[in-house]
């Protein structure tokens, strides 16, 4: 398994918010980690990369135990993670924020350079030289992505990357996901759309007030519209 994570349990404060969370990622995987509001994704992700103070459990990422590694050390061994909010600099521009997030090569993992990334994300390399500041939304968010790309990560944690987008950069997100699954990088996404999650992922669970409920292929999450009622927003 690229990525496992068992018994994750994950407070803020007096506040218990994960409870036992375990799921799976397998080499060059999508996964979508589903969810309403407030269920505990962001804060899964943040746990997995130590973002998090309070947590127990087991992480393991290619074979090595990384519950107990600060943050830095996490991204370093390839575990690549994309925020909520999207953090660009705005004072620099799209090719000065990419180099930000270089790392060197990984042997494990595809090596992206600003040509790959301009070709994955077409609309970037049309805009190379302007301050993220004056960007939309959406090319903030395939900025951001394209920055942890820049560093080598044979997994990628996405947190809601279709969320606020139009229609029309939607499907580019889509395409720019498939073709880094193709490329060979294991990612995670988390998504209330399970229609934008749905054209990208092989599996999914479901989390609920910070439980797994559901773990299973699109195949059998369709299969049960029950279980896909009780707990996602359509
Ligand atoms: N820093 C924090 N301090 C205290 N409680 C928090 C904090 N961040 C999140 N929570 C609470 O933890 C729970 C899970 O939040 P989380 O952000 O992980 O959900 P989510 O599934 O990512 O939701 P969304 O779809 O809105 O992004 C919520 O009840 C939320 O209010
Ligand atoms: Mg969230």
């Amino acid at each position: 398994m690229k990525l496992t994570v068992e018994g994750l349990n994950s407070h803020y404060g007096p506040a218990h918010i994960l409870f036992d969370i375990g799921f799976e990622v397998g080499e060059g995987e999508v996964v979508a980690l589903l969810g309403r509001n407030g269920a505990g994704k962001s804060t899964t992700f943040r746990s997995i990369v130590g973002l998090v103070a309070q947590r127990s459990g087991r992480i393991m990422f290619e074979g090595k135990d990384v519950s107990a590694r600060p943050t830095h050390e996490i991204v370093r061994e390839g575990l690549g993670y994309v925020p909520e909010e999207r953090r660009i600099f705005t004072d620099l521009t799209v090719e000065e924020n990419l180099e930000v997030g270089r790392q060197p090569k990984r042997p494990n993992a595809p090596h992206w350079t600003r040509d790959k990334l301009f070709a994955l994300f077409p609309n970037l390399g049309e805009m190379k030289n302007r301050p993220g500041g004056r960007m939309s939304g959406g090319e903030q968010q395939m900025l951001t992505i394209a920055r942890t790309l820049m560093g080598n990560p044979s997994l990628v944690l996405l947190d809601e990357p279709s969320e606020g987008l139009s229609p029309k950069i939607v499907e580019q997100m889509v395409d720019a996901i498939l073709t880094m699954k193709k490329e060979g990088v294991s990612i995670v996404v988390s998504e209330q759309n399970l229609h934008f999650a749905r054209l990208i992922s092989d599996r999914a669970y479901i989390i609920e007030r910070g439980r797994i409920c559901f773990g299973g292929t699109m195949a059998e999450l369709d299969a049960r519209p029950d279980i896909r009622d009780a707990h996602l927003s359509l």
